[in-house]
């Protein structure tokens, strides 16, 4: 678990402004009505926010528990839903993206233009053999032909899966196999940093022969962006911009049952395998839509909507694609990082754009305070109306600083909790409605379940001193549908915890303050948050070992000032590994390694070299007592561990050899 954030301190709370809570879309009325008919509520949401070619009759199917099916006999296509109907109703003209690249570029593409680009993109696909059921891989970077992408494949029923840009080679062809993906959606490179960044290599290494098989992918679409050098593949790679050009224009959207798979998107567990979430169709976008209107307070004709995240995640899914344009919103995307050309970009781009609402993650926010607020006081962001947070629990300080600085002293600022698993914001507070709370996620929304319960599952009441776990107690539209091909894991992973009553275990700790607030106390399971990323101790472990040099690796997550999270690997060395002169050199060797097998975002913030592990008798590696040792903590009970010199020997061995960060 990460720090508690505590209530004790900061008891000063913010009423919503009354010209914000005058004109709210949500008011106090939505929780009366979901309490008093939960599946009515969610009935209307979806009539209400979607259109349907068949409108579903039946709300929840729970009989096949945990397999839940929403609005099952209704009808829809979910391009159509964020695309088509707009444009049918006369608001074509309306911006959908303000895209700005890094380099300073820019694409303004309308709802009449996502149109055009959706159809001719579903045609291409379709062209180049995809039908519906099949599954696409997106890996991508930011650019707007990402979005277009997944709504093509929405377009045909071909569910896509998205993996995030910055993943290796070896990631994404895990994620190709499990999925079975017949093709890959892809580009050139992108920009980071001030650089175009090639990313075709790393398909084309993906889908060599691995073992001697050969990848289930057929063909690759490429988006020119950085304009750089790729091999090609001939009869299997395309180019994007060719491949829409020799497309037909126009597309009908196949109507699919609300139960169509919509997604997969591959997330961290607690073992080394990535896990499949499953979305689908009517439930997911009810939940997108409706949490995206309301949480944000959305005005669809004045707003100007920026989330912050890549669409390599669920936030970018949910609250880019699908949330956004459902509501027929005009929103900024952009391409880089923050701090290129300089560290004020975000705050150019808000008072640019005239940004009203703006969402993104903790660690970003304490970035930004890190470079200090003389690179926000140069802007104008009075347009800003609500602000908000997620990815992990957002710390008192943070939140004041968001609200003060970014919102000069005026805008609410909403703590979102949810996960990959839940598709949609499941606890926030409204911003017309809530007073709110620095450093607690609050209430339910209005339709959702939660309670906070101890091992045996007794519910912990309000004000209760002890921590303990978050569980949902009922079905709600944009859960998971599982996990792809791995039935046993999904009932395992979730629902096995709390079998007897039919909970759903979300994996946090929380408790409940004595006004009934819930705060998020980070993961109980071997799973880091770093910088709102999801990565898995296991995972990291098992690239550690991968290397010629490492004979056994455990690694935790040691809190960090600004990443939430820092990864912290101990390993031990092979007899004939070479050392370099103080391990330095073996402690960058591994980092990279990591990056290479997983990501840079997994890339351990700290290596350290030891002799030994410590472990129970039963050959467990005790991580708490190495947690201790990262964040230079006196080390706790050491009792249970088969050979109790173990940490002595560590720490001893430890001295002076810190400090491997880059
Ligand atoms: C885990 C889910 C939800 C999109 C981004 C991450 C943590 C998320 C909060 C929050 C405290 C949070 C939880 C959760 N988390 N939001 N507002 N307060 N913790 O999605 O990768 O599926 O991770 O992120 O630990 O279980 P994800």
């Amino acid at each position: 678990m990460t720090q508690p954030a505590t209530d004790s301190h900061d008891q000063t709370t913010y009423p919503p402004p009354a010209d914000l809570a005058s004109g709210a879309v949500a008011t106090a009325e939505l929780y009366e009505e979901a309490a008093a008919d939960r599946l009515a509520f969610w009935g209307r949401q979806a009539s209400e926010l979607l259109t349907w070619d068949v409108e579903p009759t039946e709300v929840l199917d729970w009989s096949a528990a945990p397999f839940a099916r929403w609005f099952a006999d209704g009808r829809l296509n979910a391009a159509a839903n964020c695309v088509d109907r707009h444009v049918a109703a006369g608001r074509g003209d309306r911006v959908a993206f303000h895209w700005v690249g890094e380099p300073g570029d820019t694409v303004t593409t309308t709802y009449a233009e996502l149109h055009a680009q959706v159809q001719r993109a579903a045609n291409a696909l379709t062209d180049l053999g995809v039908r519906t059921g099949d599954r696409v891989a997106i890996y991508l970077p930011m650019v707007p032909e990402a979005v277009v992408a997944m709504l093509a494949c929405a377009r045909i029923g071909a569910p896509h899966s998205v993996v995030f840009s910055g993943f290796s080679a070896q990631a994404l062809r895990d994620r190709v196999d499990d999925a079975r993906a017949v093709a890959v959606i892809t580009s050139d490179g992108g920009y980071r940093r001030g650089e175009p960044a090639p990313l075709k290599p790393a398909v084309d290494a993906a889908l060599e022969p691995r073992d001697g098989v050969e990848s289930t992918v057929r063909a690759v679409l490429v988006v020119q962006r950085t304009k750089g050098e790729v091999a090609w593949t001939e009869g299997r790679d395309h180019w994007w911009h060719e491949a829409l050009e020799a497309a037909a224009p126009t597309h009908e959207p196949v109507s699919v049952e609300a139960e169509h798979p919509l997604f997969v998107l591959y997330t961290s567990g607690s073992t080394g395998k990535p896990k499949g979430i499953l979305h689908t169709t009517g439930g997911y976008l009810t939940q997108a839509a409706y949490t995206h209107r309301n949480v944000f307070d959305l005005h669809p004709e004045t707003d100007v909507y920026w989330c912050g995240a890549d669409i390599g995640w669920v936030t970018g899914h949910t609250y880019i694609v699908y949330g956004p344009l459902l509501n027929g919103t005009t929103s900024v995307m952009y391409e880089g990082t923050p701090n290129t050309p300089t560290q004020d970009r975000w705050w150019q781009i808000v008072e640019q754009h005239g940004v009203t609402k703006l969402y993104t993650a903790p660690t970003t926010i304490r970035t930004f305070m890190k470079w200090g607020e003389e690179l926000v006081s140069g802007h104008d962001l009075s347009s800003l109306q609500v602000l908000g947070s997620v990815g992990e629990p957002i710390n008192p300080e943070a939140w004041t600083w968001y609200r003060r600085v970014i919102g000069s002293d005026r805008t609410p600022v909403v703590d979102t909790w949810w996960q990959t698993e839940t598709g949609g914001i499941m606890i926030s507070a409204l911003p017309g409605v809530t007073s709110l709370k620095p450093g607690s996620a609050q209430v339910p929304l209005p339709g959702i379940s939660v309670e906070v319960v101890d091992d045996e599952g007794r519910v912990l009441p309000a004000g209760h001193e002890g921590a303990g776990y978050l569980v949902l107690t009922e079905p709600w539209p944009g859960m998971l549908r599982g996990i792809w091909g791995d039935e046993e894991r999904y009932r395992d992973t979730y629902w096995s915890r709390f079998a007897k009553e039919g909970w759903y275990f979300a994996g946090d700790g929380a408790r409940r303050d004595a006004d009934g607030d819930v705060w998020l106390l980070g993961r109980v399971d071997d799973v880091m948050n770093v910088s709102g990323h999801r990565i898995s101790t296991t995972e990291v472990e098992s690239a550690l070992v991968s290397h010629p040099s490492v004979a056994e690796a455990a690694v935790v997550g040691a809190s960090d000032p600004t990443t939430g999270q820092g990864i912290v690997a101990f390993v031990i060395l092979r007899e004939n590994a070479p050392r370099g002169a103080d391990g330095q050199d073996v402690a960058k060797a591994l980092r990279d390694h990591v990056a290479r097998e997983i990501s840079p975002i997994a890339k351990p913030r700290q290596v350290m070299v030891v002799s030994e592990l410590p472990k129970t008798r039963s050959g467990k590696i005790m991580r708490r007592l190495l947690r201790d040792v990262a964040e230079d903590r006196q080390v706790g009970d050491v009792t249970t561990l088969a050979d109790s010199s173990v940490m002595a020997t560590i720490q001893a061995g430890l001295q002076g050899s810190r400090g491997s960060e880059d």
